[in-house]
C-alpha cells in the first residue's frame, strides 16, 4: 500500500519520523514499488564531495513501475488522454496496456536502431503522446533522455544535443501552435549541421509540413512502430543509473545539464504526486506544463503514471481558439486536478472573467501553483474563479534540482494560505541563512533558503562535471544545498518564496539565466558589451530589459534595439525575447569594472533618487545619461 498522509496529526508524526530516521520513512514509502532486486542501503554519501546515493545496490526499472505493475489490475484505466491544438481535431487516449504497449514497440524500435543501455537520446517534440511514450521507452531499455523544449531555437537544441552527446534525435516534421506553424525540422536541421553524436533521426509525421529528408540519417516513426517488436523486455537498472538529463538556466553562461538517477527519482516522484494532490483513483489529473521542463517530467509523465493515474495533456495554447479553451477542456474531460504557474493564472484574469461563463468547472477538486510566486490576487482570482472557493491550493515549490515538491502543502490536509508555500514534505530539511552563513533558529525570520539534508529526488550531478556541480549548489554554505532562492517563514513556519537571489530569471515561469542571455545579446556585431536586468511584470512575472553598448558609428538604435531582440529569440528561443532593449554609451560599473546591475534595476524602475550605495562608481557620467534616456524612452510595465 501507498504511504498516503491523510491527517493533519499524520502530517506532523510522519515529517518528525523523516527527520529522526530518515531511512526507515524512506524505506517504507519504497516497500510500494516494484524492485528486481531490494537495496541493501537506503542512503549514503554527503553533501560536502555531492556524493549521496539512494538505495545502492537495489534493481529496478522505472517503465515497469509506470506500466507493467498496473497491467493486471488497471489495464484498462485510461493512461493518457491527449487533446490536440485544434479543437475540431479527433482526440487520442491510451489505456495503460495500450500505453504500454506503443512503449514497448518504441523500446524495440529504439534497440534496432542501436541504442542501448547509456546512450543518451535528445527528444524534441511538440506535446503529442509520442513525446510521453518516448521518454517511457528510453527508460525501459536503459537509455538516458534528454528532452528539449520544442520552443528552443536551433542553436539551444545544437548546444544540448552535443553536450548530452545525444546518438539519436527523435523529432517531428512540425506542428501549430495556436494558428501559428512552428518547423521543427526545420529547426532541427539546422541544428544537426552543428552536431556530430546524431546517428539517426525518427521523425513523427504531425503536420504533413513539407520536410527535407537526409538519406541514411532520417526515417519516419510510423514506418519502424509498424514493423517493431511488441515485446521488449525491460533492462535492468541499477538504483543509482541516469535516468535523465534535463538542462536548465544558471548563474553562468552555459545552461547545465542536471542529472537524475533511476530509484531516488522515482520514489520521491511517486510519494510526492500522491501526497500534495492527494489523488483519488479514477480521478483525471492535468498538468499544463510541457515535457520539455522538470514539472513535465516529474508531474505529467513520471509521478502520476507511478500512481495508474489519468493524465491529460494539451498540446495548444490558452488563447485558442479562444480564452475558454482550457476550461472547456476542463469540462469535457471531467478534470479533478488542474495544476498549473501564475502566470497562466494571471492572463485568464487579465483577459476576463466573461471567458468563464459557459464553464461548469464542477469536478475540479485540487488546484496547484507551481513555478514562480504566486501573488495574493492571482491566488484569491485562482481559489474564487477556478475552484469555486472550494478547492485547496497547492502552492509547489521545487527545482530542477529536488526533482520533485519540496515544499507545499499537501492538499486539504495541511492548510494553505495565500502566497505562501507552506510547510516542508516529510523528508525535506529547509534552513534560512542569513547573509554570514549563519542558520536562523528564530520561527519568524527571512534569508536565503537551502535544504539541510538529502532526500531521494535530489539530482545527482551535472552532467560531464561534477566540480561545478559542487562549486553551484554546496559551496556556498557548506554541508548544505543552496536553492538560489529567497525565503520568508512565518509565525506558523510556512514559507514564502520572495524570488531568486543569484542571475537566475523567470520569464512567465521559464527558467533563464542573465549571463545566458547577453551571451547571445553579445554576438551581435555591433554589440560591444551589455547587461540585462529584469522588471516586476503584471502577468509574466519578470520581464527582461536589456542595455547595450554600441561603437560611436552605429547610429541608428531603433534598429539595432530591434536586431538583439531578434537575436536573442533566434539565439536562445521566443520565450527569452527582451521586452526592451536600449542602446547606451556605457554601462554602471565598479572600479574593479564589474557591471553595477543594481543600479540599473533603480533606474528602470524610476528610483532615480535612490541608487544606494554609488560610492565604488567609477561612472557617473553614465548614470545622468540613462537617467536622461528613460526620461525620453519610458520602460514599457504593460
Ligand atoms: C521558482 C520549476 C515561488 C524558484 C519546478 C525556483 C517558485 C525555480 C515556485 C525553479 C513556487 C518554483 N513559488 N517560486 N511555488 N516553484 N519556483 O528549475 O525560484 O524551472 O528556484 O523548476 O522556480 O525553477 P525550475
Amino acid at each position: 500500500m501507498a504511504l498516503r498522509i491523510t491527517s493533519l496529526q499524520e502530517y506532523h508524526r510522519l515529517y518528525e519520523q523523516s527527520l529522526r530516521d530518515p531511512d526507515a520513512f524512506w524505506a517504507e514509502v519504497a516497500s510500494d514499488f516494484h524492485w528486481q532486486q531490494p537495496w541493501t542501503k537506503v542512503s549514503e554519501g554527503g553533501f560536502a564531495r555531492a556524493d549521496f546515493r539512494w538505495f545502492s545496490g537495489a534493481r529496478l526499472n522505472i517503465s515497469e513501475n509506470c506500466l507493467d505493475r498496473h497491467l493486471k489490475s488497471f489495464g484498462s484505466r485510461t493512461a493518457l488522454i491527449w487533446e490536440p491544438n485544434d479543437p475540431n481535431e479527433i482526440n487520442r487516449t491510451f489505456t495503460y496496456r495500450q500505453l504500454y504497449e506503443e512503449v514497448c514497440r518504441c523500446g524495440s524500435m529504439l534497440r534496432q536502431m542501436g541504442i542501448g543501455k547509456g546512450d543518451t537520446v535528445c527528444i524534441y517534440l511538440p506535446m503529442i503522446p509520442e513525446l510521453v511514450i518516448s521518454v517511457l521507452a528510453c527508460a525501459r531499455i536503459g537509455a538516458v533522455h534528454s528532452v528539449v523544449f520544442g520552443g528552443f531555437s536551433s542553436q539551444s537544441l545544437a548546444d544540448r544535443i552535443r553536450d548530452s552527446q545525444s546518438k539519436l534525435l527523435i523529432t517531428a516534421d512540425g506542428y501549430f501552435r495556436g494558428n501559428k506553424p512552428v518547423y521543427l525540422k526545420q529547426m532541427a536541421d539546422e541544428a544537426l549541421e552543428q552536431c556530430t553524436s546524431v546517428k539517426h533521426v525518427l521523425v513523427v509525421n504531425r503536420s504533413n509540413f513539407p520536410i527535407a529528408i537526409h538519406a541514411g540519417r532520417d526515417s519516419y516513426w510510423d514506418q519502424h512502430m509498424a514493423k517493431s517488436s511488441p515485446v521488449c523486455e525491460a533492462e535492468s537498472m541499477d538504483a543509482e543509473d541516469p535516468l535523465f538529463i534535463l538542462y536548465t538556466s544558471g548563474s553562468t553562461g552555459k545552461p547545465k545539464g542536471l542529472l537524475h538517477t533511476t530509484a531516488g527519482y522515482m520514489v520521491y516522484t511517486g510519494f510526492t504526486f500522491l501526497n500534495v494532490f492527494q489523488y483519488r483513483e479514477n480521478e483525471v489529473f492535468w498538468c499544463t506544463a510541457d515535457v520539455g521542463w522538470i514539472t513535465g517530467h516529474s508531474y505529467v509523465v513520471y509521478g502520476p503514471l507511478l500512481n495508474a493515474a489519468t493524465v491529460l495533456i494539451f498540446e495548444g495554447v490558452p488563447q485558442y481558439p479562444t480564452w475558454s479553451r482550457w476550461w472547456e477542456i476542463i469540462d469535457k474531460y471531467q478534470v479533478n486536478i488542474l495544476y498549473t504557474a501564475p502566470t497562466a493564472i494571471r492572463s485568464f484574469e487579465a483577459h476576463g472573467d466573461h471567458h468563464l461563463q459557459q464553464a461548469s468547472l464542477r469536478t475540479l477538486r485540487v488546484l496547484g501553483s507551481v513555478g514562480e510566486p504566486i501573488n495574493e490576487e492571482a491566488w484569491h482570482w485562482y481559489y474564487e474563479k477556478i475552484g469555486k472557493g472550494n478547492c485547496p491550493i497547492v502552492d509547489t515549490w521545487w527545482q530542477t534540482e529536488t526533482g520533485g515538491i519540496a515544499l507545499s502543502a499537501l492538499a486539504g490536509v495541511t492548510p494553505h494560505k495565500p502566497a505562501h508555500v507552506g510547510w516542508p514534505l516529510p523528508g525535506i530539511v529547509p534552513v534560512v541563512m542569513d547573509e554570514n552563513g549563519n542558520a536562523v533558529t528564530d520561527t519568524q525570520t527571512e534569508g536565503s533558503l537551502c535544504l539541510a539534508r538529502s532526500w531521494p529526488g535530489q539530482a545527482r550531478s551535472i552532467y560531464g562535471d561534477h566540480e561545478r556541480f559542487i562549486q553551484t549548489y554546496f559551496s556556498r554554505f557548506p554541508g548544505f544545498y543552496f536553492t538560489g532562492d529567497g525565503c520568508r517563514r512565518d509565525a506558523q513556519g510556512y514559507y514564502r518564496i520572495t524570488g531568486r537571489i543569484d542571475d537566475v530569471i523567470k520569464v512567465s515561469g521559464h527558467r533563464l539565466g542573465t549571463a545566458e542571455l547577453e551571451n547571445a545579446i553579445n554576438q551581435h556585431p555591433d554589440v560591444v558589451e551589455s547587461a540585462v536586468v529584469t522588471l516586476p511584470h503584471p502577468i509574466t512575472g519578470e520581464s527582461i530589459v536589456a542595455f547595450v553598448v554600441s561603437p560611436d558609428e552605429v547610429t541608428d538604435r531603433n534598429k539595432l534595439e530591434k536586431e538583439v531582440m531578434d537575436l536573442v529569440a533566434r539565439t536562445i528561443g521566443p520565450i527569452a525575447r527582451p521586452r526592451q532593449v536600449f542602446a547606451v554609451s556605457g554601462l554602471p560599473k565598479t572600479r574593479s569594472g564589474k557591471i553595477m546591475r543594481r543600479i540599473l534595476r533603480r533606474l528602470i524602475q524610476g528610483e532615480r533618487q535612490d541608487l544606494g550605495d554609488s560610492s565604488t562608481l567609477l561612472n557617473p557620467e553614465i548614470v545622468d545619461e540613462i537617467a536622461k534616456l528613460l526620461e525620453h524612452q519610458p520602460v514599457r510595465t504593460d
